[in-house]
């Protein structure tokens, strides 16, 4: 839609019917008003109208203070509409548009928090999620954008990932939580339940398998036809050990904790049908300043991981012999 049109029109036979609709609605009040001035009264007599048995219509004029509060109202709406859009495509001499509006507002709202957003761009994710104000303001981002899928207080819930939790699908180092929000992530895992992959029976017993794997109640000849069968249907991806890789977005089937549910049902639909799964990409739609902060935010909510070691050399204590004072810039670089 495109704000910067006061109305959407496309003919002009339209324009002017409503032009000339609002414009004689407005007249026909004025003149209506005007002619009471011309009735003739009787005060103090009835006019002979009757309602509910005693309610009695008298013939008095309209009080003036009423009529000309309506005379204001009428040209109140005349001013205004000379000023503001609302007569058809007629703009306004104050040339006032929605969009205008908006990018007014917008820009203030840069104004006010733009500095705060660079500010907090230039801290480190760990720094920024201990500061209050950033939580807060990190906070009415997630409400905005994500409270949708992964809950307002970010739990979560069937299909989408608690993000408090410390299980992480993707990584939960500053590094991988802002990849997963500036380009989304996709779960696929491929549909196996038709041959000649496995039948029914098949994945039955993988599926008692790996319910195994966390103690989840399992039939016991299941679970060890079930363990052959894994290594080459499912051990691709989710590892031998049934630990997943997070490189990759398989995820663990030995923790406990189950994205999707962990009914015996529900695994049985997922080996079969498969799983898409997908967290949206945010990097172009929300900049790179709100995209530091949310990081923050969720890194911050107690499930955050500590980010890799960079070059373990840096790390290292220096030789015993070098002099101090040469040992001190090299342990600030590797902030
Ligand atoms: C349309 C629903 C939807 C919205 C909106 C959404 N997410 Fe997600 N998010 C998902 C799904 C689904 C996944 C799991 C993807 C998968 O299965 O691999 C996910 C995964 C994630 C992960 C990875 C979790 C892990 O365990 O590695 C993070 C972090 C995340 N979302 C944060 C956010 C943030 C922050 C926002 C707001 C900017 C957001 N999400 C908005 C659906 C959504
Ligand atoms: C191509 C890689 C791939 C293969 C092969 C694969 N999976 Fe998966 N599996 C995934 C991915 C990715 C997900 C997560 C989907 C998501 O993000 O929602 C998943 C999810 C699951 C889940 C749900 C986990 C949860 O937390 O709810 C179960 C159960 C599962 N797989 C079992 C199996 C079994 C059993 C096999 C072997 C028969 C198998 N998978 C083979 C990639 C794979």
């Amino acid at each position: 839609m495109d704000f910067n049109n006061t109305s959407d029109f496309v003919s002009g036979f339209w324009n002017m019917f409503v032009i000339g609709l609002v414009l004689v609605s407005i007249l026909w009040c004025a003149w209506f008003l005007w002619i009471q001035g011309s009735v003739k009264f009787n005060p103090g007599e009835v006019t002979g109208h009757k309602w509910d048995e005693t309610l009695e219509e008298y013939s008095n004029p309209l009080p003036n203070w009423w009529r000309w509060m309506f005379y204001l109202t009428v040209l109140f709406s005349l001013v205004y509409l000379a000023l503001y859009p609302g007569l058809g495509n007629v703009s306004g001499s104050f040339g006032w548009t929605m969009r205008g509006q908006y990018d007014a507002e917008m820009k203030a709202a840069e104004a006010q928090y733009g500095p705060k957003f660079n500010q907090f761009l230039k801290q480190d994710v760990m720094t920024v999620a201990k500061n209050q104000e950033a939580k807060e303001m990190g906070g009415r981002l997630f409400q905005t954008y994500c409270a949708q899928c992964h809950g307002g207080d970010a739990g979560g819930t069937t299909s989408f990932p608690n993000l408090k939790d410390g299980d992480w699908l993707w990584g939960g180092t500053p590094e991988k939580i802002k990849e997963t929000l500036v380009n989304g992530r996709m779960g696929i895992m491929t549909p196996m339940g038709t041959k000649p992959d496995m039948d029914g029976e098949q994945v039955k017993d993988v599926v008692h398998y790996v319910r195994s794997l966390s103690g989840l109640t399992a039939d016991s000849a299941r679970v060890q036809r079930g363990a052959e069968l894994y290594p080459q249907a499912c051990a691709a991806c989710h590892q031998a050990d049934g630990k997943g890789m997070q490189a990759a977005g398989y995820p663990n089937l030995t923790d406990k904790i189950w994205l999707h549910g962990s009914s015996e049902a529900k695994m049985i639909e997922i080996v079969t049908k498969g799983v898409q799964n997908q967290m949206p990409p945010f990097g172009e739609f929300l900049g790179e300043a709100k995209i530091h902060l949310l990081t923050a935010y969720v890194w911050g909510l107690g499930g955050g991981v500590p980010p890799e070691v960079a070059a373990p050399a840096a790390v290292e204590a220096p030789p015993a012999d070098a002099p101090a004072a040469e040992a001190a810039p090299a342990a600030e670089q590797k902030q």
